[in-house]
């Protein structure tokens, strides 16, 4: 599952791994708790060396479960925190980073293992896990992704910053070298701008079952 940020995959994501008794993995929650570390440990994110001579110092774990998903960096457990507007501006920055796209992407393709999974990101289905039996790219109007992020963020984010902030990371996400945010050839495209939560998860179940069945 791929898309910009407050497209809806998040959300949808876990309420189809839910119906479907999969696991789900959040891979932003993952380079946010990459940020995270490195804003803690005083690395200028926007040194590209720096970030990357550290790219491996972190110890990541990701829980799986649909219903709690958790990540914890160091042992840490970082759920709130990587939630910050400090980490959500910053996270782009380390994402350009080969050393970190690198070291999470072993990570990532470790807890896919066999499948059975609802992974979500950015090049999920370009680069993670081509072969992803059910690939989808939600989108949605910038307005509307505005008022989702903002309902997740820390009380207080400001709606008209967080659409600046959204756009901005949509400009260095979709423009970097290593894995641009980019429609994988065989995805469904999804715009979730009309519909209700309920309604996407439903369509994506439906693309899942039709899967099955047809292999
Ligand atoms: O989905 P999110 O907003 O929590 O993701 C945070 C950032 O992480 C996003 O701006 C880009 C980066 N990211 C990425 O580069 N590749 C992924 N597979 C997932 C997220």
């Amino acid at each position: 599952m791929d898309g910009p940020s407050g497209s809806g995959k998040s959300s949808t994501s876990r309420g189809v791994a839910s119906k479907l008794g999969l696991r789900y993995l959040d891979t932003g929650a993952q380079f946010r708790a990459m940020t995270w570390w490195m804003l803690q440990h005083g690395v200028d994110v926007d040194d590209a060396a720096a970030v990357a001579a550290h790219a491996d110092d972190p110890v990541l774990v990701s829980g799986t479960d649909p219903a709690a998903p958790t990540i914890t960096v160091d042992g840490t457990d970082v759920a709130g925190p990587i939630r910050s507007t400090e980490v959500t501006s910053a996270v782009s920055a380390v994402s350009t980073v080969p050393a970190v796209r690198g070291r999470l992407l072993r990570e990532q393709r470790a807890i896919i293992g066999d499948g059975g999974i609802v992974v979500e990101g950015r090049d999920i289905g370009t680069v993670v896990a081509p072969d992803a039996a059910v690939k989808v790219y939600l989108t949605a109007d910038p307005e509307a992704r505005a008022v989702r992020r903002t309902a997740e963020m820390s009380a207080g984010t400001d709606i008209t910053a967080t659409q600046q902030d959204l756009l901005r990371r949509d400009r260095i996400d979709s423009g970097r070298a290593t894995a641009p945010l980019a429609m994988a050839d065989g995805a469904h495209h999804i715009d979730t701008t009309p519909f209700t939560l309920d309604e996407v998860v439903d369509q994506v179940v439906a693309l899942v079952e039709e899967a099955s069945a047809a292999s």
